[in-house]
C-alpha cells in the first residue's frame, strides 16, 4: 500500500495551505535493451507503481524534501549545483533542480513530501521516476507547463548529474505512457507511440534476488557496453546506428559486410574471436530488429512470436552482450518451466529483474511455479517486492493529478 503523500506532507511540514501532487510511474522494459543510448527505438510499459510528490511552492529559492526512510534534505537552489555525498537521495533532487534550471532558469523552490510504492534498486526505474516527479513538482509550483519534448530535452541529460549515463527510455515511458499500452519510444526526434496490449496478455516482474546497484562495478560495465557499441560503429564507418543498413538477410550480417568492406580486420570484426566491440555491435543491431518484430507481434496479437522474441533478446543479452548473470538466467529458465510464453532480463542487467510474459489466465500458475522453482531457495523473498504483476499504467503526463 502506498502512503498518502498529502498526509505525509502535513505531518512533516504542517497542516496549513493547499498542497499539489506530481506523480511519475516506474517502468518495465518489454524489449529493446541496451539500445536506447544508441538512439534506437525501445518498447517499455509504465507500471502502476509510482513515486508521488506532494508539494507546496515557497516564496524563496530553497528546496526542502522529506522521504520516509530516507530523511529530510534541504538546499538552496543556486546555479551550478554540485552533487551531494555519493549515494545520497538528495542527488536526485539536485539533478531535477539542475535540469529544470538549465532550461527555465532558477525558480521558486518547494517543500515536498515524497512517497513511493516502487521497490528501490530493482531495475524498475525508481530513480528516473523520482527525477521526473520532482521536476514536474518544481515546474508546476512555478506555473510552467512543459511539453513531453521539452522534458525529454532536459531529463535524461539531468540524470547524468547523478553519475549514470543511461538513455532516455525510462524518462520517456514514465512521462508519456498510456493506460493499457506499451510505448514505442523513438529518439532523434523523440516520440512515444502507445500500442495497446491485448487484454489477455499478462506480465510479471520477477526479481533475481541479486541487486544491481547503479554504482561502482555495474555502472562501469554498463558504460563499457555503451562505449564498445559506439567504438564498433565508428570503426565500421557509420555515424549512428540508425544508418546501419537493414539488409534483406539480417542487419547483423549487413553490418559485418559493411565492416569487412570499410574497416576490415581493424575492428576485429572479420577475425576469429569476436571482440567486445563486435559483440556490442551484433547485440545492438539484432535487438533493434527484435524491437521491430515485437512491435508487429504486439500489434497483431501474436503472443507466440512475442514470447520467442523475448527469449531471443535474453539469449543475446546473455551470450553476446554478456550483461546477464546466473541468477537471471535461472529465473528466466524457471519462468519458462512454469509455463511462461517468454521471459528475459529487463533493464541494465547484472542482476535486478526479469520480465515474464504469459496469458493472463496462466499468471497464477507461473507465479506458483516461480515460487517453487526459484524463490523457495531465497528465505528473504517478499512477494510484494520481488514478484509483481505488472499492469500497464499511465505516465506522468496522463495521470490524474488532483
Ligand atoms: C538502464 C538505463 C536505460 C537503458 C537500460 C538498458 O535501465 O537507465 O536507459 O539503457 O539500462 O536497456
Amino acid at each position: 500500500m502506498r502512503a498518502d503523500p498529502r498526509a505525509y506532507f502535513q505531518e512533516t511540514f504542517g497542516a496549513f495551505g493547499e498542497t499539489c501532487l506530481a506523480t511519475a510511474p516506474g517502468r518495465v522494459n518489454l524489449i529493446g535493451e541496451h539500445i536506447d543510448y544508441h538512439g534506437l527505438p525501445v518498447l517499455p510499459m509504465a507500471l502502476r507503481r509510482r513515486i508521488e510528490v506532494a508539494f507546496r511552492g515557497r516564496t524563496d529559492s530553497r528546496i526542502r524534501a522529506a522521504s520516509a526512510g530516507y530523511g529530510v534534505r534541504e538546499f538552496a537552489w543556486t546555479p551550478d549545483l554540485t552533487p551531494a555525498a555519493a549515494g545520497d537521495w538528495e542527488n536526485y533532487l539536485r539533478a531535477a533542480a539542475q535540469a529544470v534550471a538549465g532550461r527555465w532558469g532558477l525558480l521558486r523552490g518547494i517543500d515536498a513530501a515524497v512517497v513511493s510504492d516502487l521497490p528501490p534498486a530493482a531495475g524498475l526505474s525508481s530513480s528516473s521516476a523520482l527525477i521526473v516527479a520532482f521536476s514536474l513538482a518544481l515546474l508546476r509550483a512555478n506555473n510552467i507547463h512543459a511539453t513531453f519534448e521539452e522534458l525529454m530535452g532536459i531529463l535524461p541529460e539531468g540524470e547524468h548529474f547523478v553519475g549514470t549515463r543511461g538513455g532516455g527510455m525510462d524518462h520517456a515511458v514514465s512521462l508519456a505512457a498510456r493506460e493499457g499500452c506499451a510505448v514505442l519510444v523513438n529518439f532523434e526526434p523523440v516520440s512515444a507511440r502507445p500500442i495497446p496490449i491485448p487484454g489477455d496478455w499478462g506480465f510479471l516482474v520477477a526479481h533475481s534476488m541479486k541487486t544491481a546497484e547503479k554504482s561502482g562495478a555495474v555502472r562501469e560495465e554498463y558504460n563499457a557496453r555503451r562505449a564498445d557499441g559506439t567504438a564498433a560503429l565508428h570503426e565500421l564507418g557509420f555515424a549512428s546506428f540508425r544508418e546501419v543498413p537493414w539488409s534483406e538477410h539480417s542487419a547483423c550480417n549487413a553490418g559485418f559486410r559493411a565492416g569487412a568492406r570499410d574497416a576490415g580486420t581493424k575492428a576485429g570484426m572479420a577475425g576469429q574471436r569476436p571482440t567486445p566491440q563486435c559483440d556490442a555491435f551484433r547485440h545492438v543491431v539484432g535487438e533493434a530488429q527484435r524491437v521491430r518484430a515485437a512491435t508487429e507481434a504486439l500489434e497483431s496479437h501474436n503472443a507466440p512470436a512475442f514470447g520467442r522474441l523475448l527469449l531471443e533478446s535474453h539469449a543475446s543479452l546473455r551470450d553476446v552482450l554478456k550483461v546477464s548473470c546466473p541468477e537471471l538466467d535461472r529465473l528466466v529458465e524457471a519462468a519458462m518451466d512454469s509455463g511462461a510464453t517468454g521471459a528475459r532480463l529487463t533493464g541494465a542487467g547484472f542482476g535486478g529483474c526479469a520480465v515474464v510474459f504469459a496469458p493472463k489466465g496462466a499468471l497464477p500458475a507461473v507465479r506458483e511455479g516461480l515460487v517453487a522453482r526459484f524463490y523457495s531457495a531465497h528465505p528473504d523473498f517478499d512477494p510484494d517486492r520481488h514478484l509483481l504483476t505488472a499492469e500497464p499504467g499511465a505516465g506522468a503526463l496522463y495521470l490524474e493529478t488532483p
